[in-house]
């Protein structure tokens, strides 16, 4: 069994990123800057959003936190965000999810300006995924394609299976998995809660990705014997932090899984930190694109 190592894979990419903005600053170019909306008290949005300040100040991106309390109103998440929309020293936005109850997500979402859209979960980002447009993708799918592609597994014409119908997860992967791309052209299959016969699905998959949110749920009976398994779920046990994936019981089934945690994880954050650097590549070269313009 090959273990998909997401932390040692993620550590690399974050490497390769240090290395792309400290040539761009040693050439008198600023820093990419990151700014992250977090509203409320989730305990685990806390974490997410420490571990992503962490990984921004490693690679050399400026990142710029706005806290805001339980009971913030939606116009003022509206108004902060708008306000980073403003600034020319901010390539990326993103808010934190889940918002409290009494914001809509949807509206918060749709404040943010697409070209600062790093999350990839602004409508028109959405809509260039579907159509296979160049655009921001959402950290997830991207970060799952991308530990594929640096273990060399690529998805090309096998049966993929996808449990899960998030719009930050599920969805957008059962899209990128079918696009005509190298790390993709699977045959794909999503799979949610109403689906009938689960299990029967699953054991259809070369490539089985698990994206539910139920603690160990995955055993082997499940699972074709020789897939690639990779497992999404974070949950929070009393044992601790494990997947949706029975990692025990299919450690020895299976031809490679991704852990939980130090799987795909750490890669959703490294994708996190490239999507702003292109984001900050993007706008800059936009601008400049902008300057000729106007000077010739
Ligand atoms: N909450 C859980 N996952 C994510 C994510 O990828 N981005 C944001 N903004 N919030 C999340």
């Amino acid at each position: 069994m090959l273990l998909l190592d997401g932390k040692a894979t993620a550590q690399t990419v974050r490497e390769e990123l240090k290395k792309i903005i400290a040539t761009a600053i040693s050439a008198g170019r600023r820093p990419p800057g990151l700014a992250v909306i977090l509203a409320g008290e989730d305990p685990a949005s806390q974490v997410y959003v420490r571990n992503k300040e962490f990984a921004c100040t490693h690679v050399g991106i400026y990142v710029e936190t706005c806290r805001l309390p339980e009971s913030v109103t939606e116009a003022e998440v509206v108004r902060c965000i708008d306000r980073f929309n403003q600034r020319s020293d901010i390539d990326g936005i993103l808010v934190q999810l889940p918002l409290p109850k009494h914001i809509r997500p949807s509206i918060c979402l749709l404040a943010i300006d697409p070209a600062k859209d790093v999350d990839g979960f602004h409508p028109e980002n959405a809509g260039k995924l579907t159509l296979g447009l160049p655009g921001l993708r959402p950290c997830t799918p991207q970060g799952i394609i991308e530990l594929l592609r640096r273990y060399g597994l690529s998805p090309r014409g096998k049966k993929a299976v996808v449990v899960g119908r998030s719009n930050i997860v599920g969805k957008p992967l059962a899209i990128l998995l079918a696009e005509p791309l190298e790390y993709a052209n699977a045959t794909v299959t999503l799979c949610h809660s109403e689906t009938c016969n689960l299990a029967n699905e699953c054991r259809q998959a070369d490539f089985l990705f698990l994206a539910v949110g139920k603690p160990r749920f995955f055993t082997a009976s499940m699972v074709r014997e020789g897939s690639v398994v990779i497992d999404v779920g974070i949950n929070r046990t009393p044992a601790g932090l494990c997947g949706d994936a029975d990692f025990e019981g299919l450690k020895d089934h299976v031809s490679a899984i991704t852990p939980v945690p130090g799987g795909i994880g750490p890669m959703t954050v490294a994708m996190l930190l490239k999507n702003t650097v292109d984001a900050w590549q993007g706008r800059t070269s936009a601008s400049l694109k902008k300057e000729t313009e106007i000077s010739s």
